[in-house]
This record gives C-alpha cells, sequence and structure tokens, in this order.
C-alpha cells in the first residue's frame, strides 16, 4: 500500500470525491489495480460493510472467468459468494427477488452479449417493480455487472457493446467506466443507488492499465460526465475504452492540425448528463460522439438529437457520429469495424473544414 503515488491529472478532479489534497494525492491509502482488481476491491468493500450483500453469477465462486471475484467465497462464504445455473433469466429474476427481500443483490453476466436471455426480467421486472407497486416495494439495490466491448479477438458473441437496448429503458441505470479508479467508484455508486443498475466493464482493459485506486470505499457520482481534457475547437463524447481512442486522437488533431479538443467522458448513459455536453458544445460549435455499437439507433443518435435541439445556433457544422457498422460483430474484420483513430481523425477534419 502506498500513501501518495497518484500523479495523473484527473486526480485533480477526483480529489474531492476519493479524497485527494490538491495536487492530487490520495490522503487514503491507495494500492496499484487495474481494472479487474479495482472490480473486486469494490466488491471486497461492499461485502465487509453490508451483510446484506451477496454476489451470484455463472462461475463467480471460483473468481470468474476474468478474475473479478477471486478469492470473495473464501473470505465470505458460499452463501454470499455463489454460482448460479446456466441462465441469465434465472440470474436476474433471482436477484430483482433477492433485492426486494432486503439483500444487496450483484449479479455477474458473464458477458453483455449473453444479457439478452436477461432482457425481459431487466426491462419488463427490475425496471418497472418501483413504478408498478407505487413505491410500496423496489429492487433498487440491484446491480448487474457485465464485461462489454470488444476484446480484438471476441468475435460475434464475446465483443458486443449493448448500453443503447438499455438506454430505452426508463427506470434502471446504466454505467460505463474507462479506467480502474473510475470503475471503483461508480460500481460502487451503482451499488448504494436506489435503483437497479447495469454495470458494463470493458474487458479489453480489465488488464491493460494499472492505477494508484484507493482501498477504502469511495464513490463517484452517477450521471455526471467528466471532463478529461478541455479544448476550444470540437467537443469528443465517448464512453469506456472508446475514451482512450479519442484521447490518442486529440492528441493527434493537436499535433497534425493545430485543433483543440474538448474530450468528455460520459460515464453514465442512462440518464445521461446533459448539461455537460451542451455547456460544452456550445463554446466549440462541434461534436463527434464515438462508440463500438453498431451506429443505428446506437446512444450517439441520442446524443445527437439532443444535442441539436438545445444548441443548433451553436454548431458549426452537422454532429459526426463515428460507431460500428450495421452489421453483426466481425471476427478476423474486428480491426475494419471499430471506430478506430483514423476513423475519428477523418471525421475530425471534416467538423473542421465543413
Ligand atoms: C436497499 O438498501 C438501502 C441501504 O442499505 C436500505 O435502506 C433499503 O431498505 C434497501 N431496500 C430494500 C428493498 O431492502
Amino acid at each position: 500500500e502506498q500513501y501518495d503515488g497518484c500523479v495523473v491529472p484527473w486526480c485533480l478532479y477526483l480529489h474531492t470525491i476519493v479524497g485527494t489534497d490538491e495536487r492530487g494525492t490520495f490522503r487514503r491509502p491507495t494500492t496499484k489495480m487495474n481494472l479487474f482488481q479495482s472490480v473486486t476491491s469494490a466488491l471486497d468493500n461492499t461485502l465487509a460493510s453490508d451483510p446484506t450483500a451477496v454476489i451470484f453469477g455463472e462461475d463467480v465462486a471460483f473468481g470468474g472467468v476474468f478474475r473479478c471475484t477471486v478469492g470473495l467465497r473464501d473470505k465470505y462464504g458460499k452463501d454470499r459468494v455463489f454460482n448460479t445455473p446456466l441462465c441469465e433469466q434465472g440470474i436476474v429474476g433471482f436477484g430483482i427477488g433477492a433485492a426486494v427481500a432486503g439483500a444487496t443483490a450483484i449479479a455477474e453476466i458473464q458477458f453483455a452479449d449473453y444479457i439478452y436471455p436477461a432482457f425481459d426480467q431487466i426491462v419488463n421486472e427490475a425496471a418497472k417493480y418501483r413504478y408498478r407497486s407505487g413505491n410500496l416495494f423496489d429492487c433498487g439495490n440491484l446491480t448487474i455487472r457485465a464485461p462489454w466491448g470488444c476484446v480484438g479477438h471476441g468475435s460475434l458473441y464475446h465483443s458486443q457493446s449493448p448500453e443503447a437496448f438499455f438506454a430505452h429503458c426508463p427506470g434502471i441505470k446504466v454505467v460505463i467506466p474507462r479506467g480502474p479508479v473510475q470503475c471503483k467508484g461508480l460500481l460502487l455508486s451503482c451499488i448504494a443507488d436506489q435503483n437497479p443498475c447495469i454495470f458494463f466493464e470493458p474487458k479489453i482493459l480489465y488488464r491493460a492499465a494499472v492505477e494508484q485506486v484507493p482501498t477504502e470505499a469511495y464513490t463517484i457520482p452517477l450521471s455526471q460526465a467528466e471532463v478529461i481534457q478541455e479544448g476550444s475547437d470540437v467537443t469528443l463524447v465517448a464512453w469506456g475504452t472508446q475514451i482512450h481512442v479519442l484521447r490518442e486522437v486529440a492528441n493527434m488533431a493537436q499535433e497534425k492540425l493545430g485543433v483543440s479538443c474538448e474530450l468528455i467522458d460520459l460515464q453514465t448513459i442512462l440518464p445521461w448528463d446533459t448539461e455537460t455536453i451542451c455547456k460544452s458544445v456550445a463554446k466549440t460549435g462541434r461534436l463527434l460522439i464515438s462508440h463500438e455499437a453498431p451506429i443505428t439507433g446506437g446512444f450517439a443518435a441520442e446524443i445527437s438529437s439532443t444535442v441539436q435541439e438545445e444548441c443548433f445556433l451553436n454548431l458549426e457544422a452537422p454532429i459526426a457520429r463515428v460507431c460500428g457498422y450495421d452489421t453483426p460483430f466481425p471476427h478476423i474484420f474486428e480491426p475494419f469495424y471499430i471506430p478506430d483513430k483514423w476513423k475519428c481523425f477523418d471525421a475530425i477534419k471534416k467538423l473542421i473544414s465543413y
């Protein structure tokens, strides 16, 4: 454990939330974690502080395919961390029941691509439970975690980004982190939130960057986008893995074109932070939104629509969407499918020269 390992700039933003001083140095103990370890840490904090918390899903007892629950069954017992049958509908249905009955229910769906068998339980039951009972009952203490997004070789069934399906469903929250510090804080916010939440974890980032993450529990507010980098010419909006692509694109735009980009991590897809996005677009006049999911009906369409309603007279160019194609997620063609830095860079050139 270290006490002052954090030197990266976003810690300045986080200092009020996770207890750092003005220089971004954590006042609380931190330890090096990658993203999957920050998930384990959040779950560990929850199981330790909340005796009603239970974790369940396919293979979670032995640590899960991505090792997110490793060691937790041994530490907290098989009544609190346990395997379920291979039945996503059953996992979420059980989670709703457990949450209604007073548990802090944390369900794992092994891949976001396999959340569809549970779609009915999520959108028809979990999302409506409080509303349909006139606030007599709720399953707000249910959190559903699932690995999400492309991974380089995942193909049809281990690469999808289904956030837009759930963004169409009032009554739930949908959250996606971009790195270990955000992951732990946002996951703990989902667990504490009094609405059912879906927490998508970018699987390609599980073992990517290592950061100094506080070992204690802390939360990062939901429905607040984070301005990662300020700029004056183009607003770039993304979430999860795509933030890292756009960060590189912002540097390329600065170096090669002298274009200043403002980079925003949406973080919560539903309900989303319209204010931060619109404020930025009112300043820059140009917006690029990028996600891996197919372009048609993707969440970029929702953002684009809202921004043109709110900022029509500020816009200097049509809003650009750089997204996946309208095809199933391909295997060997993944490098052509994903909205990579070159596609995004081209879109910036068009925005600037419109
Ligand atoms: C959900 O958790 C909160 C905080 O622990 C608790 O106050 C509330 O009663 C729980 N809800 C249900 C339905 O048990």
